[in-house]
C-alpha cells in the first residue's frame, strides 16, 4: 500500500484519488478551491459521473481517501504526489499551465528525497522537461503518465485503461508505477516524457479527426443520395479504421477535444511546424456546427428569426451535466443570436440554477421546451429523448419537423406521431413532398 496525494480534485484527479483508493492505496486529495474541498469532506459529489460518488464515500467511511486544501501537511508523507490539475486554454489557443507552476514551490519544499512526481495534467509537448528545471529537485523524479478516461466513463475507463503510457527517464519509474497500478491489465508504453505528452494531444486530436470526417462524409451522403449510417458501418467494418468515434452529429466539444486541439496547433506554432490539417480540423468543426443552424432554417417554413426552436440536449454529450465547449450550447446560442426564440431542456442541467443569454430559455422539461415550437431540435444523444411522449409532444407543436442531430429517435414512431424526422447523412425529400402535396 502506497501514500499519495492527489492534487486537483477535478475530474481527473477525484477520480484518479477514488480509485487508488479502490486499489488498496492511501490517498490524500488536495484542491486549492475550499468551496469544493468542503463539499467533498461532506462527501457531495458535483460531477455526474456515475459510480464516482458511492466509490468516493465509501473509501472516505475506509479513512483511505481524504480531502484538504493543506499542501504541507501531506505532500512530505507521500511516496508519490500526482498533478491531476487544469490545463484551461489560453486566448491564443495554448495550454495554461499557471496551476500546475502554483504547486512546485510546495513540492520542492516539502516532498522528502527519492519521491516521485505522477503529471497526469494535459500539458503541452516539453512541459515535464521545463517543470523540472523549475523544481530544482534532482532526487525527485517527475513522470509524464498521461490520462484517457471519457466523461460519464471515468471509473470503467480509470481500472480499464486501453494502454498505460509512461514518460520518464528513469527505469525505476515503470516498477513504482506498475506498483501503484498494482491490477491494472493494460499494455504499457514506455517513453521519454515528451513523447508520453505528444501521444495524449496526438490521441484526443485523432478522435477529433475521426469525427470530423464522419460529419463530413455525412454532409456528402445529404447531397448524392447515400446513407451515412451503412457507410459507417461499411468502413468500420475495416479493423485498420474501427467503428468508433464515427458517429456523425453536431461536431465535437466538451472541456478536452476543442482544448487540445488548440493547444496542438499552438505547439505547431511555436515550433514553425505545418499543422495545415489541424487548422482546417478546427475550422470544419466550428463549420459542423454553423451548418446546423442553416439546416434548421431550411426545416422552418417560416424565417428564422422569431420562429420557435425547442432544442432538446444541451450537455456536451449524454451521461454528463458538462456544458463546456458544448457545441448543443453553443448551437443554441447562434439560433438566439439569430433572434430565434429557443427553448432548451437538458435532463441533467438545472434550469434556474443555470444563467443563459438572449433569446435563449431553459425549462424543466421537454414537454415545456416543446410546446409552441416551429421545429425541435436533439443535440444531445440522451437516451430518454426517444422514450418522448411524441405523441403527445406533437399535439403541442406549431410545426411538425424534428431535426435529430444525434440520429437516436425512431422514424416510425415520430411518423405515426405525424412528425417529420431529419437525421444527418441521411437523403431527406420527406418534408419538401410534404409541403408541396
Ligand atoms: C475525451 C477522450 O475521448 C478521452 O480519451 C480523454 O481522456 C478525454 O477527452 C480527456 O482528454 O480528458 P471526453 O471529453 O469525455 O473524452 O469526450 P468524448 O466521449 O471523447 O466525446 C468528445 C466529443 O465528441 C463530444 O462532443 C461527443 O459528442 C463527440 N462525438 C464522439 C461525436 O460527435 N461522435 C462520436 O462518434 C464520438
Amino acid at each position: 500500500m502506497e501514500t499519495v496525494t492527489v492534487l486537483g480534485a477535478g475530474y481527473v484527479g477525484l477520480t484518479t484519488a477514488a480509485c487508488l483508493a479502490h486499489l488498496g492505496h492511501r490517498v490524500h486529495a488536495i484542491d486549492a478551491d475550499a468551496a469544493r474541498v468542503h463539499r467533498l469532506q461532506a462527501g457531495e459529489i458535483d460531477l455526474l459521473e456515475p459510480g464516482l460518488p458511492e466509490m468516493v464515500r465509501a473509501h472516505q467511511q475506509t479513512g483511505h481517501l481524504s480531502f484538504s486544501t493543506d499542501p504541507g501537511s501531506r505532500i512530505g508523507g507521500s511516496d508519490a504526489v500526482l498533478l491531476c490539475l487544469p490545463t484551461p486554454a489560453r486566448v491564443d489557443g495554448s495550454a495554461d499551465l499557471a496551476a500546475v507552476r502554483s504547486w512546485l514551490p510546495h513540492l520542492r519544499r516539502h516532498l522528502s528525497p527519492g519521491r516521485r512526481i505522477i503529471l497526469k495534467s494535459t500539458v503541452p509537448p516539453g512541459t515535464q522537461r521545463q517543470l523540472v528545471t523549475v523544481l530544482d529537485r534532482p532526487d525527485i523524479a517527475m513522470i509524464s503518465n498521461p490520462e484517457f478516461l471519457r466523461e460519464g466513463h471515468a471509473i470503467h475507463d480509470w481500472l480499464n485503461p486501453d494502454r498505460i503510457v509512461i514518460g520518464a527517464d528513469e527505469p525505476e519509474s515503470t516498477r513504482y508505477l506498475s506498483s501503484l497500478y498494482t491490477s491494472l491489465d493494460a499494455p504499457v508504453v514506455e517513453t521519454d516524457p515528451t513523447s508520453a505528452e505528444l501521444i495524449k494531444y496526438a490521441a484526443n486530436t485523432f478522435l477529433a479527426l475521426k469525427i470530423t470526417y464522419a460529419n463530413t462524409l455525412a454532409e456528402l451522403c445529404e447531397h448524392i443520395g447515400a446513407n451515412i449510417t451503412d457507410v459507417r458501418t461499411g468502413i468500420g467494418h475495416d479493423p485498420r479504421i474501427g467503428n468508433t468515434y464515427l458517429d456523425a452529429g453536431p461536431g465535437w466539444g466538451g472541456p478536452c477535444l476543442p482544448k487540445d486541439v488548440r493547444a496542438l496547433v499552438s505547439t505547431g506554432t511555436r515550433t514553425t511546424t505545418d499543422l495545415g490539417l489541424l487548422h482546417a480540423l478546427l475550422e470544419t468543426n466550428a463549420y459542423h456546427q454553423r451548418r446546423i443552424v442553416t439546416l434548421v432554417e431550411q426545416l422552418l417554413p417560416r424565417p428564422l428569426t422569431g420562429a420557435r426552436v425547442a432544442v432538446l440536449g444541451l450537455a456536451f454529450k449524454a451521461a454528463t451535466n458538462d456544458l463546456r465547449d458544448s457545441p448543443a450550447l453553443h448551437i443554441a446560442n447562434l439560433l438566439a443570436a439569430r433572434r430565434a426564440h429557443v427553448t432548451a431542456y437538458d435532463p441533467a442541467i438545472d434550469a434556474s440554477a443555470t444563467p443563459t443569454a438572449g433569446q435563449l430559455t431553459l425549462t424543466e422539461s421537454a414537454t415545456a421546451a416543446v410546446a409552441g415550437a416551429d421545429v425541435v431540435l436533439v443535440l444531445t444523444e440522451w437516451p430518454e429523448f426517444a422514450e418522448l411522449p411524441w405523441h403527445h409532444l406533437a399535439r403541442d407543436m406549431r410545426g411538425d419537423v424534428v431535426l435529430d442531430t444525434r440520429g437516436k429517435l425512431d422514424r416510425t414512431l415520430l411518423r405515426g406521431a405525424g412528425l417529420h424526422l431529419r437525421t444527418l447523412g441521411e437523403p431527406f425529400s420527406e418534408i419538401a413532398a410534404a409541403r408541396t402535396a
